[in-house]
């Protein structure tokens, strides 16, 4: 009888045990439900809100287009008229052609601004990759830029770059930004000298080990110029942003943003390497398929 007493009491126990193990089971099965609930409930939220952003990128994209571009106009027009009031009446007159003068470089400076922005907003529209030469690019970029290289008694070194699958405008205009960069910030320097290399890559990582099969490549612009101190690396992607100022240094602080935008688009890299005074070596990775 006792055994049999001990033996109820223990299946007693035991159903205790197993009731509050259902009873605990169907609470966190609750919990889990409604934490899955909770999920699907965010997730579609967070698509929705994707979409409306994506939506409101693509009005922004369309806003800043139509604004540059309807300023063009006016501003080209204040250009022409100025120089004409300039050239037929105001001959003689020092202090008026010196006003003139500097409305004329405002208006200049509005117009590289525009142009700059147009550029800018221009580069999320859709255009098709296609194995480009670098070296043709490299070459057109160059010779737009002869008359200033001859004028700054600049060198300019290039070794062989490869030919990649990529957009040709936008890889043309990356390279004026930082050729140009390289000759504008080249401070007093009596030869300035710009070395363009690049060589093959394993892997997309700035550091990553030369291979003569590698589906990347790593292209450096160097300079001898001014430089910059490298706290400030991250400042010189953003738009706007200058280190230096607009009296010594004319700028719109565009080039480098649209550079860093172009690269990340064919899913590349851009990063920069300098110090005071002592050059900026620009360095970005790009994969040769573009994807
Ligand atoms: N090669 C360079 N040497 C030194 N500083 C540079 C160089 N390139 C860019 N910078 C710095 O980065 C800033 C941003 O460059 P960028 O976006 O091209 O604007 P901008 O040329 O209109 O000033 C420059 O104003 C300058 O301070
Ligand atoms: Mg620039």
């Amino acid at each position: 009888v006792k055994t049999f007493l001990k033996i109820y009491e223990q299946q007693n126990e035991l159903k205790g045990i197993k009731d509050l193990l259902s009873k605990e089971i169907k609470i966190r099965k609750e919990a889990q439900d409604n934490l899955e609930i909770k999920i699907a409930e965010r997730t579609k939220e967070l698509v929705l809100k994707n979409e409306e952003l994506e939506m409101k990128n693509h009005e922004l994209q369309q806003f800043s287009w139509v604004v540059s571009h309807d300023l063009n106009e006016p501003i080209r027009k204040i250009q022409i008229f100025i120089k004409i009031i300039k050239e037929l009446y105001l001959a003689d007159d020092a202090k008026a052609v010196d006003y003139v003068d500097r409305t004329i470089k405002s208006a200049e400076r509005m117009q590289t601004l525009i142009t700059d922005l147009l550029a800018y907003s221009r580069l999320s529209s859709q255009v098709k990759p296609e194995m480009t030469d670098l070296n043709v690019v490299l070459q057109e970029v160059l010779s737009d830029f002869d008359y200033l290289i001859e004028r700054k008694n600049a060198t300019v070194k290039t070794s062989e770059l490869p030919t990649i699958d990529s957009i040709p405008s936008q890889l043309r205009q990356v390279f004026q930004n930082l050729i140009g960069n390289a000759l504008k910030f080249s401070g007093n320097s009596e030869h300035p000298l710009i070395e363009i290399t690049s060589e093959l890559i394993s892997n997309k990582a700035f550091n990553s080990p030369v291979s003569p099969d590698g589906k990347f490549c790593r292209i450096i612009v160097k300079d001898n110029g001014i430089g910059f101190d490298e706290i400030y690396l991250d400042r010189i992607f953003i738009i706007f942003q200058s280190l230096n100022d607009r009296q010594s240094y004319e700028g719109t602080g565009i080039g480098l943003a649209i550079a860093k935008k172009i690269i990340e688009k064919h899913n590349g890299l851009i990063t920069a390497k300098s110090q005071i005074g002592k050059g900026a070596s620009f360095i970005i990775v790009l994969p040769l398929k573009y994807e």
